[in-house]
Order: structure tokens, then sequence, then C-alpha cells
């Protein structure tokens, strides 16, 4: 497996904040469609951003493609692309500008920028918004529009921080669609963060879970499930509160895990 992302010993505290990542080692092969999972303030966003440039760490080193982006942007900024849970959109801006300067942005020639513009109106089915301005859209479809500019200059790692979120049943087919896609048939790895378990379980091979700034578990997403299950068929979903559930008390041997009453009926 050719090493695609390369993390090590990276710590964060946030000024006046918590400790949010405490020495986080992680690699992720070329090609995979990972997943870090983890609750709320685990410190997902916060691993996604260091990575992707947009924070500093507090210590340790990353690499992405064999180059630390941080160090080496020039080379590295289109190697990745990145929708961020909280990106912000030019609120004036209209959605096939927005698409069609990003291109321009990275170095498309005009025809170029405007042909991968209609490329990724189609591929997220944007085109009834596409003459919307930003700060007009619905939650949904800013979500859209994050994910078709992540892939205007066709990167070879996509960071993925909840882009489902907001997003109906139809987009979010449509969009696993498009990511399954590019992963399977370009060679894309895929970076996601999700609180959508199912998406992941249908989705993902490969997965990480963070508690607390701390990897719980870096492996396999049916490795995982067969872990804490001890037998049982669960689901991710299933496997996750169990473990979860579970760390939160620390005194408790993993195999003597219970599965909570009615998940697996
Ligand atoms: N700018 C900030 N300043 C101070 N603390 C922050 C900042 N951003 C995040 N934190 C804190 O750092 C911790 C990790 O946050 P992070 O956003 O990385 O979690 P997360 O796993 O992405 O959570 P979620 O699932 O809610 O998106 C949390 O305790 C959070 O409150
Ligand atoms: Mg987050």
């Amino acid at each position: 497996m050719t090493t695609e992302i390369f993390i090590k010993d990276l710590t964060k505290k946030y000024p006046k904040g918590p400790e949010a990542l405490r020495g986080i080692h992680l690699e992720v092969g070329k090609g995979q469609l990972f997943t870090l999972l983890g609750p709320n303030g685990a410190g997902k966003s916060t691993l996604v951003k260091i990575i992707t440039t947009l924070i500093q760490p507090d210590s340790g080193e990353f690499t992405i493609g064999g180059q630390n982006p941080d160090k080496e942007f020039s080379n590295t900024r289109n190697y990745i692309g990145v929708a961020s849970q909280d990106n912000e959109l030019d609120p004036a801006e209209k959605v096939e500008d927005l698409l069609r300067f990003q291109g321009r942005l990275f170095g498309l020639s005009k025809p170029q920028a405007r042909q991968r513009a209609e490329e990724l109106i189609d591929a997220f089915e944007l085109q009834s918004e596409r003459q919307k301005k930003c700060e007009t859209l619905s939650g949904g479809n800013k979500r859209r529009l994050h994910c078709a500019l992540a892939l205007v200059h066709r990167p070879h790692v996509l960071f993925l921080d909840e882009p489902t979120v907001g997003m109906d049943p139809e987009a979010r087919a449509r969009f696993w669609q498009v990511i399954n896609q590019i992963n399977k048939n370009d060679g894309v790895t895929i970076f996601l963060t999700t609180q959508y378990l199912e998406e992941a379980d249908k989705h993902a091979t490969e997965m990480a879970l963070i508690m607390d700034g701390t990897i719980h578990y870096r492996g396999s997403v049916s490795e995982f499930k067969e872990m804490v299950n001890a037998g049982q068929k669960l689901t991710l979903e299933e496997s996750y509160l169990t473990y979860v559930g579970q760390s939160r008390q620390p005194e408790t041997p993993l195999q003597k895990l219970e599965v909570p009453q009615g998940l697996n009926s």
C-alpha cells in the first residue's frame, strides 16, 4: 500500500480552549475511502483543518502525497481538495460564476473553467441553482456547492468534513455516486468525516475512531465491527454506540461489552 496521508505525533491546543489533539498518528493509503469517526468535539475538524493547512498544529508532522502541504503549498495545493465543515461562500457570487472562478484560480483557461463548471453543476444537480447568489442557497445546496468547488481542479486527495449534512436523500445518493466514481474510477483518496454512520458503513472500507483528541481504533470497518461485536452481526452505528458508550467507562473490558437494548433486534 502506498501511503497517501501520513500524520505523526500531531498535537493541538486552542488558546483558552481544550487540548483538541493529543498526539495523533495516522496513515491513509492511496485510493482508500477512509472515514474518521468520533463524537462531537472529538477533534475531527481540527485534524482536517491542520492537514489542509487552514490552522497550525502545536507539534507533529504530516505529509500528503509525500509532501508537507504547509511547507510546499504551491506544489501540493493542486493535489488536495477540501470541503470544510464551516466554509464560507462568497454571499453575493452566483453559483456558476463561483465554480468558474475557482477553475481560473487553479489555472484552467476560460473555456476549461466553463466546461468544468458545467460538469460539476450536472454532477451535483445544481442546474436550477446556477444563477442564484450563494447567500440565497438552501443548506443542502450549499453543501453540494462546497463539494463541487472542492473537485474543480480534479484533486488526488479529497477531504470532506461532514459533506452530506442537510442534503436530501436524492442529493445524498447522487453525492455518493459521484464520490464512489472518483474513488473507484479515478483512484482519488477520500478522507471523510461524518455523523451518518450508515453512510460510512456502506461506502467506507477503512476507518479511524477519535475520542477526546486520541485515536482509539485504526483499521478496516469490518474488523472494527468484529472486534466490538464478538460474533454478533451489528451495523457500524450499533458497533460505534457500543464502543463509545463503553469507552466512557474505562474500567469495563471490551469483551464484556453489551449491545444497547433494541439495537440488535
Ligand atoms: N477555534 C476554536 N477555539 C477554541 N476551541 C475550539 C476551536 N475549534 C474547536 N475547538 C474545540 O476543540 C475541540 C475539537 O473540536 P472539533 O471541531 O475538532 O471537533 P469535531 O470532532 O469536528 O466535532 P463535530 O463532530 O461537532 O464537528 C472541541 O472541544 C471544540 O470545542
Ligand atoms: Mg467537526
